[in-house]
């Protein structure tokens, strides 16, 4: 993300005053959109709603937005109305960092008063339109980086807290009012207490871990939430996807209910993708739905499982076929907790890096390429990078297709293959990354063969992986009790499976297939 910043928000939120103060924070000069408009039509926008039209007004707005956006300005104070054009917001959280400031009815009118020259507020009732107005846009106001309440406040500290949001640079997961943010940096752990402060208004948190991220993660994540007055409800699982089932459910939902949460209480993941799920199906579960809270501490879980809303459990007839979508309140990846992971878990959760940034592109294969070697050392910054990456690829996939009806089972590349030699494996022996890894190789022999992909593709791919200590030799898992477990796979379909054939970077076709025809083009 760039460092420019839109600033959204209703009529009377501040949205002009405070890109002036932001302005002088930064040195650089701010836009004022509707100021713009009204400039370049030579007319009020009062006028100019009441003459052409609001659709007319729209198109005028956004043309105007589009030349702001050409001349490269940075800080931009957006019309009250801009963002509720879904194609246009969408952009603008890619472009930059797009905030929502916020204020209570109250404050607006007061801001506002009779709202003259506000062709929205012309009438009689203006608290009323005002009010039918905030509700209307709701869910396009939520779709932002950041929320900030601008009641009581001075512009100033609303312009340094704008200069945080931009620094700390929030990755957005826009799904109208259940928008959240990822935040990927080294110690945002410490920011936990304020995340659930801002995303409940309940006193209880309900904190489930494993045995294996318990000390220290969890313990000291209890102390900052306890020091910041709320109630913890510990839950310590045991670790393992042994335990992904439904005793260790009923485990987190004894303990919520023995402690009568309510509504307003919060469920916090500690932990990796077991304690994530496990956790997530809990909070969705309980009272109905509760708010979660996802501090991944594996790489895996930060680059895949916190982020997306599948949660699960395990049964005897295969992995995660119990569970919900359920999406997080807020995420936080915090690399700093992956000291404490086994270099070979950190591996394994490579696996997963490396087919997000196949799916993303040339630019995100090079930047792997690039530092291997910090990233197998377990180096903060390219480690962060590389989170950022996969979940700003897992975001952007998520916001497309929540429920896999389409594109979001791309991300399943290297999975068909792989969960197959994990199945046949009895998840013992080989990581979930690993299997992962095994199946990226079979799923480039595969689409090699069918033409799709090239012989220097595949090449790459096998040295990347290589290079990052991942397993490659595929063929020595790819036996008939692999390929049986393949030909059962729950994505299966009329005996076809839709699988992820790779191209080029940035490029990978979802292709039905029959498991015989597959099982040919893996094997040598
Ligand atoms: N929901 C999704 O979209 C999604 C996506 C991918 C994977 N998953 C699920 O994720 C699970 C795998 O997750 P995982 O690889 O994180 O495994 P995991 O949760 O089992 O964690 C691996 C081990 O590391 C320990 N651990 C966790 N954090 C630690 C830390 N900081 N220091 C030391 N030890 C730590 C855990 O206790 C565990 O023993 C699978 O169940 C898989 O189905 C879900």
């Amino acid at each position: 993300m760039s460092e420019r910043v839109f600033l959204s928000g209703p009529m009377g939120s501040g949205k002009s005053q405070v890109a002036l103060a932001l302005s002088e924070l930064w040195g650089a000069p701010a836009v004022d959109l509707d100021a713009r408009i009204e400039q370049r039509a030579g007319a009020s926008v009062s006028q100019l709603f009441e003459q052409r039209g609001e659709a007319a007004f729209r198109a005028l707005e956004r043309e105007t937005l589009e030349s702001v956006l050409a001349e490269g300005a940075k800080i931009v104070a957006l019309g009250g109305g801009t963002v509720t054009e879904t194609g246009l917001r969408r952009r603008l959280l890619q472009e930059g960092t797009l905030i929502t400031l916020r204020a209570r009815l109250d404050t607006l009118l007061t801001r506002v008063g009779s709202g003259s020259g506000r062709p929205l507020l012309a009438g009689q009732d203006v608290g009323a339109r005002l009010a039918h107005i905030l509700a209307e846009r709701a869910a396009a106001y939520a779709e932002c980086h950041a929320e900030i309440d601008t009641d009581a406040r001075d512009v100033d500290s609303i312009a340094q807290e704008v200069d945080r949001v931009v620094s700390d640079a929030p990755i957005v997961v826009p799904m109208g009012e259940r928008t959240y943010r990822v935040e990927v940096y080294p110690g945002v752990r410490h920011s936990a207490a304020a995340r659930v402060r801002r995303s409940s208004k309940g006193t209880q948190v309900v904190l489930v871990t494993d045995t294996g991220a318990d000390d220290p993660w969890a313990r000291r994540m209890r102390e900052q939430l306890e020091a910041a007055e709320f109630q913890v409800v510990p839950v310590c699982l045991s670790a393992g996807e042994e335990h992904k089932n439904i005793a260790s459910i009923e485990q987190i939902w004894n303990a919520a209910l023995a402690a009568r949460v309510d509504r307003d209480s919060l469920v916090m993941a500690v932990g990796g993708g077991v304690v994530g799920d496990m956790a997530a199906f809990a909070a969705s579960t309980i009272l109905r739905g509760i708010g979660l809270g996802q501090l991944p501490t594996t790489l895996l879980s930060m680059v895949d499982s916190s982020v997306g809303g599948k949660t699960g459990i395990d049964r005897a007839e295969g992995k995660n076929l119990i569970g919900t979508f359920y999406q997080p309140s807020f995420v936080l990846c915090d690399v700093e907790t992956l000291s404490t992971l086994p270099l070979a878990e950190r591996r394994a959760g490579l696996a997963e890096v490396v087919k997000s940034a196949w799916l993303d592109g040339e630019a995100s294969v090079a930047l792997l390429e690039r530092y291997a070697e910090e990233l197998t050392r377990g180096d903060l910054e390219a480690t962060s990078a590389a989170v950022r990456m996969s979940v700003q690829l897992k975001a952007r996939v998520v916001t497309e297709d929540e429920r896999e009806q389409g594109v979001r089972a791309t991300l399943n590349l290297g999975h068909t293959v792989g969960h197959a030699i994990e199945a046949a494996a009895s998840y013992a022996g080989l990581r979930h990354g690993e299997a992962v890894a095994l199946g990226m190789v079979a799923a480039f022999r595969l689409s090699q063969r069918l033409g799709v992909g090239s012989a220097e593709g595949s090449a790459r791919m096998v040295a990347l992986l290589r290079k990052l200590g991942l397993p490659v030799d595929v063929d020595k898992y790819l036996d008939e009790r692999t390929l049986a477990f393949m030909s059962s796979d729950k994505k299966r379909k009329g005996g076809k499976i839709r699988f992820v054939v790779p191209g080029a970077p940035g490029a990978a076709q979802l292709l039905p297939l029959p498991t015989d025809e597959i099982a040919r083009l893996v094997r040598v």
